[in-house]
């Protein structure tokens, strides 16, 4: 039997209610019995903040307030649920929270990804929880698995589609040959777009998710300024028909893996991806996370990462995990950053990569092409040419190299009179042997 120590309900206050937050509420509220059985203590929201009181289908109105402050101020508010957004007033209305001894929910990847270390600092000072499921890859349980259930292992790399947007642009792009700029209008009408398409296409809603994943794999504090980055803009629909023809899809993914020397390397970019990979066939707005570990091998852990319920499925598994933990004053597994990696420098990172390129058709071109791959040390596994009169294209695809290498070879290869011009540089990941 349980032994409650706790003989009144514990106090939900809201901050935020759009599209996530009136999912949680209209559920707190419609399931509130059957979630407090579930959570062993009576469950019950009391307090939502609102930039404007307007109605919400199903949501009482007076429950709404303007005034943020007085929820997280509030002592008999328990539980703080921040579905916000954004770096502030959340940041400062979270940390005032914690200083009031409340615990946390919250769905907010941008935040923790920047002011995560002072968040849980704050939190476990006070012996507070901070609770964060929806925050990476929406109703996938990710943070929980990787946080709790492989704390005993040691994981050596993952490998994530962690934006939903992207993901569906680049599968009607390879599926429909479709342009990019159409799809993105249709991922925004669908609600799978950041306010600002912007974090999604150029990859900074994947590197704060990579950011949040990487410091729970790696036992180390890692923040977006510290994952490389490159989004989706530059793909054109050529390049994902050409990937398509080598029997590959692009993909934007996050990774995260441990070097040789034992730094982390956790980047965010377009990979091509042989069609065998389990990521590869990961299609439209899902996400997946590919997870490999030293005992447990590879997980994969696949779902909606995006939209409104499949995000508040996420945050009310939070609120029922943080409510037992308040009602038998207890906490839950924390994060550690005992492990203090360093970030590996992108320049020594090593993959390999297919490089398109418009050079003149004539004799001697290709050998010194490969001459100036050979001068910084790139392999090449293959090369195909296809004469266009007086040009041609090279797709050639290398075996692994640094960064550092590939660029060296590139800005050489721009440098080159005979080649008109570079047209992608895209990494490559899966089958094709390194
Ligand atoms: N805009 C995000 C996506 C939503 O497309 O995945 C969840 O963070």
């Amino acid at each position: 039997m349980d032994k409650h120590i706790f003989d009144r309900p514990v106090r939900i206050g809201m901050l935020g209610c759009g599209v996530v937050g009136s999912h949680v509420a209209r559920l707190l509220l419609a399931d509130k019995e059957e979630l407090s059985t579930r959570a062993g203590v009576k469950i019950e929201l009391v307090k939502i903040a609102v930039r404007t009181i307007r109605p919400i289908d199903d949501i009482d109105p007076k429950l709404f307030t303007t005034d943020a402050k007085s929820i997280v101020n509030d002592p008999e508010i328990d539980l703080i649920v921040e579905v916000m957004g954004g770096i502030e007033p959340a940041r400062e209305l979270i940390m005032a929270a914690i200083e009031n001894r409340k615990s946390v929910v919250t769905a907010n990847k941008a935040l923790l990804a920047s002011h995560g270390a002072e968040m849980f600092t704050a939190a476990y000072a006070k012996g507070e929880d901070i609770y964060y499921e929806a925050a990476v890859a929406g109703a996938i349980p990710i943070i929980r698995p990787m946080r709790d259930s492989l704390v005993g292992d040691f994981v050596t790399r993952l490998m994530g589609i962690v934006n939903g947007t992207t993901n569906y642009i680049l599968t009607k792009m390879h599926e429909d040959n479709r342009e990019f700029a159409d799809v993105l209008k249709e991922a925004q009408a669908l609600g799978y777009a950041e306010a600002d398409p912007t974090a999604d296409v150029e990859g900074f809603d994947a590197a704060a998710k990579a950011a949040i994943l990487s410091g729970l794999a790696f036992h180390t504090r890692v923040t977006i300024d510290d994952v490389y980055r490159e989004g989706i803009s530059k793909i054109t629909l050529e390049d994902v028909q050409i990937a398509k023809s080598m029997d590959h899809v692009i993909k934007l993914l996050a990774i995260s893996e441990l070097t040789p020397s034992d730094e982390i390397s956790v980047r965010v970019h377009p990979v091509m991806l042989h069609k065998s990979h389990p990521l590869a066939s990961v299609r439209d707005a899902f996400n997946a996370v590919y997870v490999e570990a030293e005992s447990a091998g590879s997980l994969m852990f696949y779902g909606r990462g995006a939209g409104g319920a499949p995000t508040a499925s996420a945050i009310l598994g939070d609120i029922c995990a943080v409510a037992r933990h308040i009602a038998h004053n207890s906490v839950g597994q924390r994060e550690t950053d005992y492990a203090d990696r360093d970030i590996a420098p992108i320049e020594t990172t090593k993959t390999k990569f297919l490089i398109r390129l418009e050079v003149e058709e004539k004799a001697g071109v290709l050998a010194a092409i490969a001459q100036v791959f050979s001068t910084h040390g790139v392999s090449i596994q293959t090369v195909n040419q296809a004469g266009r009169d007086t040009e041609a294209e090279l797709t050639i695809v290398t075996h692994q190299a640094t960064e550092g290498e590939l660029k060296a070879t590139v800005d050489a290869l721009k440098a080159m009179d005979m080649v008109k011009h570079v047209s992608s540089v895209i990494r490559v990941e899966g089958a094709l042997s390194a």
